[in-house]
């Protein structure tokens, strides 16, 4: 697997006003590489992540897939491909129990209830539920993360992963990471950051850094990609 992120740029029209929201964008991810993508709220890194899956077309630019250019490609093309992706607030089925939804995307034969598990539930109390609101936001959210995982997808897209599970078990589930696909996770979780292979931190729309964690990492806590920034901005 390897996915090439080429400049690609996003821009949207507000009241006759063009505002850009991504700018010259370019990385690679291949295979088994965790990339977290992290930045400040607004830096957009959801944005990014949504170009990805194909739920948002870029102004410009491109993205490869293993040489093939699928910036054109729909969602389920893209999904087809090997490329799963989890919403920073999960998407609800009503209708649906918890057990289906784990089947159809692990397969009939998936062992749903050890990835339930994994993600700290017990699956006698949540396989026959139904994945609707009534579910708490963490539980939501941890049957998603399962559900994705299940996927054995090439390219797992994950937003906010940590978003409404309580911070003690995210420190434990930080492992589910360290799985044979390639993932780009968008966090703010340190011990998630600490644990990627590389960082690409967002600023205003573009990349203020993409290297490994531990060139990235002390930039981070010292503040001094902000302060540059500003000075080059006058
Ligand atoms: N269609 C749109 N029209 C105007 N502004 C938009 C539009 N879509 C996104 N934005 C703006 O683009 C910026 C990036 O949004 P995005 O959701 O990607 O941020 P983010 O980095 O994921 O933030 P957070 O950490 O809060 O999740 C935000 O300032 C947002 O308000
Ligand atoms: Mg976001």
């Amino acid at each position: 697997m390897m996915l090439e992120v080429k400049n690609i740029s996003y821009e949207v029209e507000n009241n006759g006003e063009g505002i850009v929201i991504l700018n010259n964008i370019s990385f690679s991810c291949k295979n088994c590489e965790n990339i977290v993508i992290t930045g400040e709220n607004g830096s957009g890194k959801s944005t990014l992540l949504k170009i990805l899956m194909g739920i948002l077309t870029p102004t410009s630019g491109k993205i490869l897939l293993d040489g093939k250019d699928i910036t054109n490609f729909s969602i389920d093309e893209r999904a087809k491909l090997g490329i799963a992706y989890s919403f920073q607030i999960p998407v609800t089925f009503k209708g649906i129990s918890v057990e289906r939804l784990l089947k159809l995307a692990g397969g009939e034969n998936a062992n749903y209830c050890d990835t339930l598990s994994k993600m700290g539930m017990c699956a006698k109390d949540y396989l026959f539920r139904e994945v609707d609101k009534k579910l708490s936001g963490g539980e939501q959210k941890r049957i998603d993360l399962a559900s994705v995982l299940l996927r054995n997808a090439k390219l797992n897209l994950f937003d906010e992963p940590e978003a409404g599970i309580d911070i003690w078990s995210f420190d434990r589930l930080v492992d589910i990471f360290s799985n044979k696909s390639a993932n780009i996770i968008v966090s703010h979780q340190r011990k998630l950051i600490e644990k990627a292979d590389k960082i690409l931190l967002l600023k205003n729309g573009e990349i203020s850094a993409f290297d490994k964690t531990e060139k990235v990492l002390p930039l981070l806590s010292e503040g001094k990609i902000c302060k540059k920034l500003r000075r080059e901005n006058g």
